[in-house]
Formats: structure tokens, C-alpha cells, sequence
């Protein structure tokens, strides 16, 4: 498979844009990569799975740009809450929710569900990224970290659902008491781009 020269990231969610530019320029990849247009239209994320969407993502923007093109679609799956709210992550509490009433949202469903004890909120965060080039090429790659939601935040770093998240293999701070290289290593968006980037130069 040819090696894409320019990489348009997707993402219209400008934390989870950088985090993708941070981990695939500290993969090594020599690729050169440009944001989002404006004038491209948001696509509906309605698909049942993060594959499905990170799919939808990346065939718009490949279409519009005639460029090789990168989505991911993420998300925390609660096990106490049957793997909610998955692709519904980024508007649990609402189409314009923001990431506090999300959260506020999660802990307030676990309170209704009765998972006070640790053991009973282990959850994790799933990413699936889809790169496309213009001609319908596709590599799909996943990556999953499992941990457990806390019953309040802690921390000031990272986005979403990381002040309540703490990883298993951490040593108990949640993902937004780490560095972002610390959360990269480990996290789910760390982990399934740096499964694409060895499949892209294998
Ligand atoms: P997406 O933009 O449809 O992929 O939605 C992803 C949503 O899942 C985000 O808005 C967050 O709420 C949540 N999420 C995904 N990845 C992370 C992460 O690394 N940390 C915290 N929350 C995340």
C-alpha cells in the first residue's frame, strides 16, 4: 500500500485533535498533518458503533478533500451501566452538553444504579480510527484502556471523561492527573494509532 504524504485529522473536538497530533509526531511517521477544513460540513454521527462512525468521518473528508483522511471515534463504556454511554460519549448529557455535565451526568447514573464500590464501576475507554485515502483504501486500527470511574473528578489535565477515569495499570491518578505522554502510552487513542502507524510503515 503507498504511504500517505498529508494526513487530514477529522476531528472537530480541538483536545482530541491534539492529542492525535502529539501522538502520531512523536510516532516517528513522517507525514505532514493539516487540520479540518472549515467549509467541510460536520457529519452525522448516528452510526451504532465507533466503527461505524469513525467510517463516515473519514469517507466525508476523503471525499471533500481528496486527501488521505484519519477519524477516530472514541468513548467510555461503564459496565454498571450496560457499556454506556459508548458512542453516545460526547453527548451523554445532552446534544450540547460540555464535558462537566457528562460527567455529571455518569456519576449521577451510577449513583441511580447503586455502583458506590470500586470494584463495581470498572469501565474503559475504546477508540477506533479509521485512515482513508481518496480512492477508498482503508486501514482500521483499535485501542482500548480498562480502568475505573471514581465517584468525583480529580485533576485539570486532558478532556471528556478523564478527571473521573482511572486506568488500571496507572498508579491511581485518573488521566487528567497525568502528563499527556503518560496518558498517551496507555490510552486508548495512544494505543490504536500506534497500531495504524506500525501497520502504515510494515
Ligand atoms: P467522539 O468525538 O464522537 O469520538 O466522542 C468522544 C467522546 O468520548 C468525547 O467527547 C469524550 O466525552 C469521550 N472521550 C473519548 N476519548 C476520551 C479521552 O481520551 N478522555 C476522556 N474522554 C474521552
Amino acid at each position: 500500500m503507498s504511504t500517505p504524504e498529508r494526513i487530514v485529522l477529522a476531528s472537530a473536538n480541538p483536545k482530541k485533535a491534539d492529542e492525535l497530533r502529539a501522538i502520531l509526531s512523536a510516532s516517528g511517521l513522517d507525514v505532514e498533518l493539516l487540520g479540518r477544513p472549515d467549509d467541510v460540513a460536520e457529519v452525522v454521527e448516528d452510526a451504532p458503533d465507533f466503527v461505524g462512525n469513525a467510517r463516515l468521518k473519514a469517507v466525508a473528508l476523503a471525499g471533500a478533500t481528496g486527501e488521505w483522511a484519519l477519524a477516530d471515534d472514541s468513548g467510555l463504556e461503564v459496565d454498571a451501566l450496560g457499556g454506556e454511554p459508548g458512542v453516545r460519549s460526547a453527548r451523554f448529557a445532552g446534544a450540547s452538553a460540555d464535558d462537566a455535565a457528562n460527567v455529571d451526568r455518569l456519576l449521577a447514573e451510577l449513583g441511580r444504579v447503586g455502583a458506590v464500590d470500586p470494584a463495581e464501576r470498572s469501565a474503559r475507554f475504546r477508540c477506533t480510527i479509521v485512515l482513508r485515502s481518496p480512492d477508498g483504501v482503508e486501514l482500521v486500527a483499535e485501542g482500548a484502556v480498562e480502568g475505573r470511574v471514581l465517584d468525583g473528578p480529580r485533576g485539570a489535565g486532558g478532556f471528556g471523561y478523564d478527571p473521573v477515569f482511572v486506568p488500571d495499570e496507572g498508579d491511581g491518578r485518573t488521566f487528567a492527573e497525568m502528563t499527556a505522554a503518560e496518558k498517551h502510552a496507555i490510552s486508548h487513542r495512544g494505543r490504536a494509532l500506534t497500531a495504524l502507524v506500525a501497520r502504515l510503515t510494515a
